[in-house]
């Protein structure tokens, strides 16, 4: 039996019901048909229980957030990570976890950067619906948030994003339209923000034009909490589920609408259409860890760590953590020896109390976490010795408390800490942004570090020690007057409850640094895209950049960063040779591309071979390359295999705004493959006709007045 069946019983305002939760956390069931309720949960990175009269955090695995995982670039271990999710989901009775969060990282400003996998829409994508196969592969659904254009906390609930539709399509609606397409997520999360004046929570031409007219998608759209300003624009619009409930009070509206005339029924049907779906879908039951009396504080007793697989998941973390730590400078000094008699230095209070994850709603209580601190000093003993180096107000893994100004206690700290590092051998310094800097709600004004840490790094940089530096940060940081005088920069996001270990056994040499950048890391923020008004003002802000962000940006300017996308270094070495581009289909623009990558150090080690497609002559600008496919191998030294992207029409092409279509123009397109966006080891090129399926690309010169959409409101491209 299915719930949808059920529908034609159902009255006016019980359908309407449907469409509002019920309390912050629950869809509405019907008593009466025994139609039952589904629970949403926070995610992304791992499950948050917030339920019961003390609004009890239970304890769950605080997996790397999602833009650590990104930086693995491994689909395959986001994927495990994702039903490890899933099964902690069903253990706490969770039936939709509220995430992944797949919007851009526009600027390295977002407060939620932490939370989003990359600046670049390809990568988005396929790391997200691996997430979603994954964790819906357990029968809990996944919600891809937020839709669309959410790529800023300033004035999140109300900013109006001014952006054309060749933008909108190739950037910011493209992650969601290939998981979408590919994954089928059970539902998605509309944003709190205006698209082109409209709410994107009663937005006609993202919510149906687009999503259902054009993708074919057939789960369920949930707003983002409180982001429905007008329950009845709402539905018409598309959207299903108003979150939180709101006390039946927007139900009325929707069933008095539809009395007078104003709103069809067969949109309020629709609706509740999908919310039953999403029930047959989850088949709600209870978790074996939800009602047990749980009070704040609380800890799992060994069972019920069990019930959750707590041991595993842990460890799992530990994996992915590692898989996900970036080595971006390394001079040498790492690995180091763990057999060696030299005295290290550990200095900063994050490697006491390490820096896992960002703020707000994807907050997770950790089952257990591995710190820096105890694993180095589990591993080297009496040869490591420590200094706190700055204040941290961090009281533990989801709450830190804003710091005083203390210039006396911090100068007290960075002494200590500088003299301890100049009696020994080796200093490796744990530094990163406070849980403030990296939270839902609030971005970021600047990119540096706490000046009380620069200032420490400075005078480490000074001494004649190598200075290994650890930065535990959800987005980029600016690197300056420091970094020169490092001998190794290794970068671990904000990477769950496995950092300790993980970054214990990288430093060490037991295990390689698996990450690669998923987004650039600027040299100053006066260089990243849409300075110096990124966040906008009056209440709007405008992508006057384009499809332009990211490595598109640096790249389109030819501006001097500090780190390319795509760029991390292994312990080990790989040559890329022997590339080989094969046009398969020239009228469908199927390409394939092969490369020899061999292992030509001495330890076994990971690469990501990544291949970009440039378009040097064609009517509109276009950026100089775009990713376009990815292969992470795991090779012994000597060891070599090829690598193996196949390209389709779709990845050679641009959104023509005249028409919003898709096309691919003819003719000769760059091949480049490397292992960042600014180390491109082969290039090739192919000639490929122009999209049969299309008609021919008009000129500048030729042009009709055909107007050409500049605006995206509600009803859809404004041509003007
Ligand atoms: C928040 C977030 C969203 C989250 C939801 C529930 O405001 O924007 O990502 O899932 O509300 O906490």
């Amino acid at each position: 039996m299915f719930f949808t069946d059920l529908l034609p019983q159902l009255s006016l305002a019980e359908k309407a019901s449907l469409l509002s939760g019920d309390g912050d956390w629950w869809t509405q069931a019907v008593p009466r048909l025994a139609v039952p309720a589904v629970e949403l949960g926070d995610g992304p990175h791992g499950l948050r229980t917030e339920t019961g009269e003390d609004m009890v955090w239970l304890p769950s695995t605080c997996f790397p957030t999602l833009s650590a995982l990104a930086a693995t670039w491994d689909r395959d271990l986001v994927r495990e990570v994702a039903a490890a999710i899933g099964a902690e989901a069903r253990a706490m009775g969770v039936h939709l976890v509220l995430g992944p969060g797949v919007n851009l990282k526009r600027t390295p400003l977002c407060g939620r950067n932490f939370e989003y996998p990359s600046e670049d829409p390809w990568l988005t994508g396929r790391l997200a619906a691996a997430y979603v196969d994954g964790l819906q592969g357990t029968g809990v659904g996944a919600c891809v948030k937020h839709f669309a254009a959410n790529n800023q906390e300033t004035e999140r609930t109300r900013v109006s994003v001014e952006a054309d539709e060749r933008t909108l399509r190739e950037l910011y609606l493209a992650a969601f339209e290939h998981v979408v397409r590919e994954a089928e997520p059970w539902a998605l999360m509309c944003s709190y923000n205006r698209v082109g004046g409209t709410y994107a929570s009663a937005h006609p031409w993202l919510l149906t034009t687009v999503l259902r007219d054009e993708w074919g998608y057939q789960g369920l759209v949930v707003s983002d909490w409180d982001a429905v300003h007008d329950k009845v624009a709402s539905v018409r619009a598309g959207l299903d589920l108003e979150m939180p409930g709101t006390g039946g009070r927007t139900d009325a509206e929707v069933v008095d609408a539809v009395r007078r005339g104003e709103l069809d029924e067969a949109d309020v049907d629709r609706a509740a259409r999908r919310v039953l779906h999403l029930v047959d879908r989850t088949r709600p039951a209870p978790g074996p860890l939800r009602g047990l009396g749980h009070r704040p504080g609380d800890t799992l007793t060994p069972a019920q760590e069990e019930l959750l697989g707590a041991a595993a998941h842990h460890e799992l973390a530990r994996r992915a953590a590692t898989a996900s730590l970036t080595l971006v400078r390394n001079t040498g000094v790492l690995p180091l020896d763990p057999a060696s008699p030299a005295r290290i230095a550990l200095v900063g209070g994050y490697a006491r109390v390490p820096r896992i994850q960002g703020g707000g709603s994807a907050g997770v209580r950790p089952t257990r976490v591995d710190t820096p601190l105890d694993a180095l000093s589990a591993a080297l003993g009496d040869r490591l010795v420590t200094a706190e180096g700055y204040r941290v107000g961090a009281t533990d893994y989801y709450q830190e408390r804003p710091l005083p100004t203390d210039p006396d206690a911090d100068e007290a700290l960075a002494d200590e800490a500088v003299a301890l590092a100049a009696g020994s051998d080796i200093v490796v310094a744990v530094v990163g942004l406070p849980l403030a800097a990296d939270s839902e709600a609030v971005d970021r004004t600047d990119l540096a570090l706490p000046p009380a840490q620069v200032d420490l790094l400075r005078r480490l940089a000074a001494l004649d020690v190598p200075l290994v530096v650890v930065v535990q940060s959800g987005s980029a940081v600016t690197m300056d007057p420091w970094h020169d005088g490092t001998a190794a920069v290794l970068l671990t996001g904000l990477a769950g409850q496995g950092v300790g270990q993980a970054l214990a056994d990288v430093l060490l040499g037991r295990a390689d640094p698996g990450g690669r950048l998923t987004e650039t890391y600027p040299l100053q923020l006066a260089d990243s895209p849409g300075m110096p008004t990124v966040t906008g003002e009056r209440g709007h802000v405008v992508y006057g950049e384009g499809v332009l962000i990211g490595y598109r940006w640096y790249d389109a300017l030819d501006r001097p960063i500090r780190y390319p996308f795509g760029h991390g270094l292994s312990y080990t070495t790989f040559a890329l040779d022997d590339l080989h581009v094969e046009v398969l289909d020239a009228a469908a623009g199927r390409v394939r591309c092969t490369v020899q990558v061999t292992n030509t150090g001495a330890r076994r080690g990971t690469q990501v071979v990544q291949v970009y497609v440039g378009d040097p002559e064609s009517a509109v600008h276009r950026p100089v390359r775009e990713l376009k496919g990815a292969v992470k191998v795991a090779l012994d030294p000597g060891e070599r295999t090829r690598a193996v992207v196949e390209l389709t029409g779709r990845d050679f092409a641009y959104v023509d705004a005249t028409s919003g279509a898709w096309r691919r123009e003819g003719g000769r397109f760059v091949v480049e493959v490397g292992v960042s966006s600014r180390d491109l080891v082969a290039r090739a090129e192919v000639e490929l006709p122009d999209d049969p399926a299309l008609p021919p690309v008009v000129r500048d010169e030729d042009l009709p007045t055909d107007p050409v959409a500049w605006a995206v409101g509600g009803d859809g491209p404004v041509r003007g």
